[in-house]
This record gives C-alpha cells, structure tokens and sequence, in this order.
C-alpha cells in the first residue's frame, strides 16, 4: 500500500515535526560530508513554502554519558543548513523544556527551529533509544503533525521516530524516505529484470541476510571485495594471506549451493605482499593466489565479466566496494563498477549507503547513478528484506 507523503498533508500554519537523519561524519566539529543534509532540502524547502512553523530533530553518533556529549551538538549542522536554506535556522539547545515549548509556541509560519541532538535524551536511562513512551508523547506535543524524513535511522525504533508517530494524528514519510522506498524497496519487491546485485565488502558475516534475501530476488549477484576469499577457501582454493573468516566457511558453501549458479565470483585477483600500497602488484587467476600474497582488488577480467553482465540488466542494486578502494593501486575494480553502473542507459541503479555511495561520490559518479541511498545500516536491512520500523510507522493513503 502507498505510504503518505507529506505533500499529502496540509501544513498551512501547522507545526510540523520533522525528524532527519543529520547523523553526519565530523572531524573537529567540522562536518565532512553534508549529503544527509542536502539530500533533506526538499521536504524542508516544501514545508517552508507551504507555510509551516517547521521543527527539525535529528541524533549525531552515539552518546551515553555526559562526556560523551562533546562535539555532538547539532548546532554546526544548524549552521549548514541555514547557508542551504538561506533563512535563519533557530537552534534551541535542549531536547525538552520551557525553553524550547516557548521557541516553538514563538514560530511563524516559513520558520524553522532545530533542537538538540535526540541522543542527549539517552545520558539518563537511553529515553530515546530504547522509546520511552513519555518522551515519544512529550515529543509529540510539541507539534501538530509529523513527517519522517530519516531514511538512515528507518531500521531504529526509537522515540524521536516511531515514538513520536505512535503519539500525533498524522505521520507522513519526507520525500527522501519516500525516495528510499521507491527505489531500494521497489527493487527488493518488485524489481524490472535482468535484476542483478553486486555485493562487496570486507565480512561476508555483515551481509549474509542480504545474500540470503537477494538470491530470492536477484537474476545474478556478482560477489567482490574482501568477502570473495571466504567463498574462495570454501571452496578449496588457496587464499594466501588474504582476509577471510573461518567461522563463516560453512555458511558461505551453503550460500554457493542455494545459488545454483547466480553468485559469480572473480576470476582474477590483484595482489600484493602487504596490506598497502607500497608493495608490487600483479595480476593471477582466481586459483593462483600465492601463499604468500594477499588480494586486495578484482582484475580486468573479472571487471569485464561483470560488464558483460551488467548490460542487460534493468535493475541494479550495489552494496559494498570490490577492493581496498581507499589504496590507489586496488581502486580500479571499485572505479570499474562506478563506471559500468554509469554506461547502464536503461536501468535502475541504486547505490546502498556506506563504503559504496563514498566511492560513488568520491569519484565523481554520483549524477550518473539513479539512486545513492543515505541510509548504511538502513539500507542493508531494507535490502535483507526486514520490516524497517521508521517506515511502517508513516500513515498508508
Ligand atoms: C547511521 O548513520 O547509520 C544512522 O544515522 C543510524 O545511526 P546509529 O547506528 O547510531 O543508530
């Protein structure tokens, strides 16, 4: 069923909560990529020109004692957004209080006010994180309607998203969540074949749901990336000293075997004595890693093989880079599937959170792509097929 959407609300001279996702990477307080905060402009730019008195909240990294509250202020990203939106963002320093009441009572309407970070609330018996049913209705009396907007934080329940929901008369998804749901769940439900996945990354332990969901779903998943070599150890082939998890080995030759064909691995690695990017490189075949080396990359081969996959398909999901992207010399597989991902004219190509949507941005892909999910973990278990409670909370039409 068709969720609401906060151009389904009318918002004229209401108080409108909405909850973003501005859990965004910093170093010093500086704020080092801003794209949650660009990617939640339009909801917030929608609601200002339909005249609503606008209350934004979001949580920064993870805070469970006083300490832990430094350099978590979300005043800075109070700051970014108001060069964004061109028009004063008030910041109240509290997540509860007169003071607050009283700054939101004071709105006009095309006002926007942002408190505190959600997660002050979780110092004292974790409030916020665990959804205590006090400061989900507290919350919730602050306004008059709610609009979802954290795709990043959907697979949470906490009380700044279901709590609020479970406590106000309307709940609308923002156009980023709406967003989310159309492209990363339309592929999960109901993807346009060819339908192929392309799954990398360090662990398979992390994305084992993902395998499992997507094998259901997926014409193909090509696999990449440090997770390869437990496939490759499954399967008796010498690894050398690349990274792989034992404990996983079984589960790896049962994922194979449920396959039947749809994994495709790599058929030539890069390797290197060290994990650097220092150390000679070569290429070998899959089979020929030697005992002493490590692969860090995928090879042409391979690369091509994906492309020729790649081709057909109409839909195309990508979680987790294929290579030690972040050395120069083990870049080439993740820049090679940046690149075929952009040559695709007629499918569908979504980039979930994380590693990938970095390379993505990164290298200058990020208007070639359909999609670039803001969501890591959220995406991952969108993509596992869970229930994520941040969108099951917004109203169906
Ligand atoms: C994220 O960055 O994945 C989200 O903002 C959720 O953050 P959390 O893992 O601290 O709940």
């Amino acid at each position: 069923m068709a969720k609401k959407i906060v151009s389904d609300l009318v918002v004229k001279g209401k108080t409108v909560l909405i909850r973003v996702d501005f859990n965004v990477p910093m170093k010093d307080s500086v704020i080092t990529d801003d794209n949650r905060i660009v990617q939640a402009l339009p909801t917030i730019k929608f609601v200002i020109e339909h005249g609503a008195k606008v209350v934004l909240f979001s949580h920064l990294g993870r805070v469970k004692t006083e300490e832990d509250k430094a350099g978590k202020s979300l005043a800075p990203i109070a700051k970014r957004l108001q060069e964004y939106l061109g028009q004063d963002v008030k910041f109240v320093p509290y997540t509860r209080g007169e003071v607050l009441e009283n700054s939101i009572k004071a709105l006009l309407p095309g006002e926007v006010l942002m408190f505190e970070n959600t997660r002050f609330e979780d110092i004292d018996g974790k409030k916020e994180s665990k959804n205590d049913p006090e400061l989900g209705k507290y919350w919730a009396s602050l306004g008059d309607v709610f609009v979802n907007d954290a795709f990043g934080t959907a697979h949470r329940s906490h009380a700044s998203n279901v709590g609020i929901a479970a406590n106000i008369d309307e709940v609308a998804a923002g156009f980023l969540l709406e967003k989310e749901i159309k492209f990363i769940g339309g592929a999960v439900d109901n993807p346009e074949r060819p339908f192929v996945a392309i799954l990398g990354g360090a662990k398979v332990g992390d994305k084992i749901g993902v395998i499992k969901n997507l094998l259901k779903k997926a014409d193909k998943i090509l696999i990449g990336g440090g997770m390869s070599y437990t496939f490759f150890k499954t399967l008796g082939y010498e690894i050398g000293t690349s990274i792989c998890e034992d404990d996983k080995l079984e589960l790896a030759q049962e994922l194979l075997n449920e396959a039947a064909g749809k994994i495709v691995l790599a058929e030539d690695i890069k390797v290197t004595s060290d994990f650097s990017n220092e150390t000679p490189v070569r290429v070998v075949p899959f089979d020929q890693i030697p005992a002493n080396e490590m692969g860090l990359d995928i090879g042409p081969k391979t690369l091509a093989t994906f492309n020729e996959i790649l081709k057909d398909a109409k839909t195309v999901v990508w979680n987790g880079p294929v290579g030690v992207f972040e050395f120069s010399n083990f870049a080439g597989g993740t820049i090679g599937v940046c690149e075929a991902l952009s040559k695709l004219e007629n499918a569908t190509t979504i980039i979930g959170g994380g590693d990938s949507a970095a390379a993505v941005i990164q290298n200058g892909y990020a208007d070639k792509v359909t999609h670039i999910s803001t969501g890591g973990g959220a995406s991952l278990e969108y993509l596992e097929g869970k229930v994520l409670p941040g969108v099951a909370c917004v109203d169906e039409l």
